[in-house]
């Protein structure tokens, strides 16, 4: 796994646009697994200034969110369908019709989760998944005890999970109960991972996907596996680290990391 480890969660939002903009001038047609919350918010606005300025073009991108609320109206602000349409879709002039999220209001949510994973899998598979995770270490929806081998599914929300999330409700309350998800078995078939994360609030769960031991009372550690994963992080969700000055050294010697 590479660990980078950057000043501040402007130089995170500036490196992880490089990567995603290396990845789509070398292929405009990449499919980008993208992910909700306030952790790559930065990495939208970021690549949404330089398609404004016309130094990227990202129209012909496919994409595949990670989740979505289940029974949540897919006009309410907050469902990951209007948060995709608003955050990504339009600032990164992609395509509508080429991104995908998935289907929270199927009368037959099993046969949707299903359909994602056909959909993603015909598109030829994810290029690139933007991940930011929980503080109690998920990633997508995927809580604490998700199967490794998980795949596109229905999943109870983790009450610290809908805490977390009361933050973009009227009322916690509002807070769906339930979610569909890409499992970590879809998320691990992706060809790269991107993990970012900002804050000091993240950084017991950074230290135990990164540092602790591969378990699903922490789904992030699943990290482990993949060939191609990267942690980029600030100096505060980095503070857990026990290697942090191993990081920083190879960090340094890796040139294709470094910004251009
Ligand atoms: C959310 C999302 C995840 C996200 C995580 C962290 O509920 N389902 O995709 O990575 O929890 O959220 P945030 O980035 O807002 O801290």
């Amino acid at each position: 796994m590479e660990v980078v480890i950057l000043g501040t969660a402007d130089d995170v939002a500036r490196l992880a646009a490089d990567r995603i903009a290396a990845l789509v001038r070398r292929r405009p047609d990449a499919v980008l697994g993208l992910a909700t919350g306030s952790s790559p918010t930065g990495i939208y606005a970021e690549l949404a200034r330089r398609v404004a300025g016309g130094e990227l073009e990202m129209s012909g991108v496919r994409g595949f969110a990670l989740d979505e609320y289940v029974g949540i109206p897919l006009d309410h602000p907050e469902s990951y369908a209007s948060v995709i349409a608003r955050e990504v879709v339009g600032p990164l002039r992609l395509s509508p019709d080429r991104v995908r999220v998935p289907d929270g209001r199927a009368a037959d949510l099993e046969a949707a989760a299903e359909d994602y994973d056909r959909a993603v899998a015909a598109a030829g598979g994810i290029d690139l998944q933007l991940l930011g995770i929980g503080a109690n270490g998920h990633i997508g929806f995927n809580e604490p005890t998700s199967s490794f081998a998980s795949r596109t599914r229905i999943k109870t929300l983790a009450p610290r999970t809908r805490a977390d999330n009361a933050r973009f409700f009227a009322s916690p309350d509002e807070v769906p109960t339930h979610c569909l998800t890409q499992g970590l078995g879809t998320i691990l078939e992706a060809r790269e991972l991107l993990l970012v994360a900002q804050g000091e609030a993240k950084a017991e769960a950074v230290a135990a996907a990164v540092e602790g031991p591969l378990t699903s009372m922490c789904p992030a550690s699943a990290l482990q596996l993949h060939r191609r994963a990267a942690v980029v992080v600030d100096e505060a969700a980095a503070s857990a680290l026990r290697l942090a000055a191993y990081y920083r050294h190879t960090y340094a010697l890796k040139p294709e990391w470094q910004r251009p």
